[in-house]
């Protein structure tokens, strides 16, 4: 599609955002006001324009229903090979195939399973059993919910016990401890596992953060949806290059978010 017709229609905010290739975009702008149009005109004015290999594009969206919908605007833009070639993808899908390429490295077969929530809550109702704590006592969900801020806060079991102050979270990371025990020994990831595991991955073996960095590629598409509070979306553009610091900041909810220009699109 020729640049003039991917800019048709668009305003002005939406256009500087589209031509604005070079260096990290954030586009800040209410429901329904066109921003998913700027990333998708985006990614097609980068390989058509810019000749950006569309397999060096990567888009992530937290829900399958935005990556669905972002893969099929992209395929009204583009002939459907590059289309295809474009990954988009949720954070987790995205974090499950870097590993079932990798684990290896960490220890983990790359059959590995994932354990989804009910199965979670199965494991530790049995661990506090074993363990002979009252679920009643200790909530099975709340401790279930302390492990997932502490894999999001990238502490390993070790390290959440050091720093555990509560008798909760003393009893917390007992649980910790067996829960991701039984888990490995099970070759089992869970779903705060898949982010946390990509990025050990990375920090550890820098042949496969090497692979992701290829000097070739130019960008990396990040489609950040805030929850609930905020109303808000969020789009950034990164350099491909720091993939793994995007995964780092998707556990902080972004903070660097402010860090880039800001383009209001309405
Ligand atoms: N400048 C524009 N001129 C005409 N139509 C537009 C323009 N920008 C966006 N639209 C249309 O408005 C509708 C909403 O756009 P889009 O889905 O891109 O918004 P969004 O901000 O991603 O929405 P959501 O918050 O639901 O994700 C679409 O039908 C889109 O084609
Ligand atoms: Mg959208």
């Amino acid at each position: 599609m020729a640049t003039a017709t991917l800019l048709q229609g668009m305003n002005d905010k939406q256009t500087e955002a589209v031509l604005a290739t070079e260096g990290p975009v954030l586009i800040m702008a209410g429901a329904g006001s066109g921003k998913t149009r700027v990333l998708t005109h985006r990614i097609a004015y980068l390989i058509e324009e810019k000749h950006v290999n569309p397999w060096n594009i990567l888009a992530i969206t937290f829900t399958n229903k935005a990556a669905r919908e972002m893969k099929d605007r992209v395929g009204r833009l583009l002939d459907a090979q590059a289309a295809q070639d474009v990954w988009v993808s949720t954070f987790h899908a995205l974090c499950v195939r870097i590993l079932r390429r990798d684990i290896e490295k960490l220890g983990y077969n790359r059959a590995f399973t994932i354990a989804d929530p009910a199965e979670q809550l199965t494991l530790v109702k049995h661990i506090l059993a074993e363990l002979n704590y009252d679920p009643k006592q200790y909530d099975p969900k709340s401790i279930l919910g302390t492990i997932s801020n502490a894999k999001n806060d990238m502490l390993d079991p070790k390290a959440f016990e050091k720093q555990a102050g509560s008798l909760f979270q003393q009893v917390v990371a007992k649980v910790y401890t067996e829960y991701q025990r039984r888990l490995r020994s099970d070759q089992a990831l869970d779903f705060d596992d898949l982010i946390m595991q990509t990025i050990i991955l990375f920090q550890q073996d820098e042949e496969t953060l090497k692979f992701y960095q290829t000097s070739s590629a130019t960008f990396t598409l990040m489609n950040i949806r805030i929850p609930t509070k905020l109303s808000i979306n969020w789009y950034t553009c990164w350099p491909l290059a720091t993939k793994t610091s995007v995964l780092s900041a998707m556990l902080t909810r972004v903070s660097t978010a402010g860090a880039v220009p800001t383009l209001k699109t309405s």
